[in-house]
């Protein structure tokens, strides 16, 4: 099937070539006014100006959508989410509000456990289902692609559920899905005092299964003071390198402990949070080829520092932007607000946060030859706003509803 689709008021992120954009590259927001795309099979064939249309498109197909007034844009790329788990958390926002702490809720079974727990006595098909709505409804946000992980199983049950249940999306979901093997997002009760009988049910019982059945495209640590040491980390992370498994880390979330410089050591494709940065930190991962994955509205909902987003950029590192949706820190897919978000409180620009929730979100997942900017070959993937003034709307508008449409493979959502 083809579409042309015609009097776009501005086509956002066109690009011949596919970089990951680091520096001043990342406030360059390539773009085409009074522009055409042509979408034939679900991928983009041809855009351009209006007036080159006769030329590049001599033979116009039936079907011609005219969308005067709007813009479009590439869809989300949303690099770092929890979007499998079974049961949302508001009953301990509640009990934060009324002045509980992180402490006392997690003593009381709360937190990822409370998550794990509930997990494990969920079927695989209603985790399915309930996973699939969220997918639906993240895509009639604007999220073309996403990474999601396990670790609410934090047993070999329940983390194989959760990486099949990822399985069955990617097959039956519209959108271009990642997954990453978190079972080391906390220790289970059982193994408290026994790490390294946990880390040997990863590396032994979980790893071999998940290779055999092709479960997971990374790995990821939580690697915090009481969650997984940086040395516990490279443990982990050199046996799933055995199975071809690369790292896609969270590290620096409430410390800094020398995650970025082990997450860098071991070829991380991405090191995620960094809300906790030192000067150190920073340079490292600026001259490193790992992408910093900034999360804030995680920062946001928890009440904490915003990561260091100028800092990070002027020092020239490369920069991505995701949701972390999740039921404990971040329970929103909403990508939209993420960017506004990055620009209200971390002070990116409009081009900025659009070419780090795009191009680098594509980069971050090893997916920037699919998808991210409106390139030929691309998949149409693709945000068409409602009329609105200017780029810089959209954050600067935050909150409000500025998408008319969502297509997703050259089909409307
Ligand atoms: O990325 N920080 C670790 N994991 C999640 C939160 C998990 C939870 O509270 O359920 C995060 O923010
Ligand atoms: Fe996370």
């Amino acid at each position: 099937m083809t579409t042309l689709i015609i009097n776009i008021k501005e086509l956002l992120g066109t690009r011949e070539q596919s970089v990951l954009l680091r520096g001043e590259a990342l406030a360059i927001l390539p773009s085409i006014e009074n522009a055409f795309i042509l979408v034939e099979d679900g991928l983009i064939v041809d855009y351009g100006a209006m007036t080159e249309l006769d030329i590049k498109v001599p033979n116009k197909p039936t079907v011609i959508l005219d969308v005067a007034g709007q813009m479009v844009l590439p869809a989300w790329c949303d690099s770092h989410t929890h979007l499998v788990f079974a049961k949302s958390r508001e009953d301990e926002f509640v009990d934060k509000l009324k002045g509980k702490s992180y402490a006392d809720i997690a003593a009381n079974g709360g937190g990822i456990l409370n998550s794990a727990r509930v997990l494990n006595d969920t079927s695989e098909e209603t985790l399915f289902q309930q996973a699939m709505v969220r997918l639906k409804e993240a895509s009639l946000m604007g999220t073309g692609a996403i990474e999601i992980k396990s670790g609410y199983g934090l047993s070999v049950e329940g983390e194989l559920k959760m990486l099949r249940v990822i399985k069955r999306l990617k097959q039956q979901s519209d959108l271009c899905i990642k997954s990453s093997f978190l079972a080391a997002h906390t220790f289970p009760p059982a193994y408290k005092e026994n790490h390294e009988g946990y880390i040997n049910s990863i590396i032994f019982e979980m790893l071999p299964v998940i290779a055999a059945e092709k479960l997971a495209d990374y790995i990821d640590v939580f690697c915090e003071e009481g969650f997984f040491s940086v040395e516990e980390m490279e443990t982990i992370c050199k046996a799933g390198a055995a199975y071809g498994l690369k790292p896609k880390l969270h590290v620096n979330q409430l410390n800094s402990i020398g995650g970025v410089a082990a997450g860098i050591g071991l070829g991380a494709i991405s090191l995620d949070h960094l809300e906790t940065m030192t000067n150190k930190d920073i340079k490292e991962l600026a001259i490193s080829d790992t992408i910093g994955t900034l999360l804030p509205t995680a920062a946001f909902f928890l009440r904490m520092n915003y990561q260091p987003a100028r800092q990070l950029i002027d020092a020239g590192a490369a920069i991505a932007l995701a949701s972390d949706y999740n039921p404990g820190s971040s329970p929103s897919a909403n990508m939209n607000f993420v960017v506004a978000l990055s620009c209200i409180q971390m002070k990116l620009l409009p081009e900025e946060a659009i070419n780090a929730a795009t191009i680098n979100g594509a980069a971050a997942m090893e997916l920037m030859d699919e998808v991210g900017s409106i390139s030929i070959g691309k998949k149409a993937n693709l945000i068409f706003t409602k009329p609105i003034p200017s780029i810089a709307y959209l954050p600067y508008s935050f909150g409000h509803h500025l998408i008319d449409k969502i297509m997703i493979n050259g089909i409307f959502v």
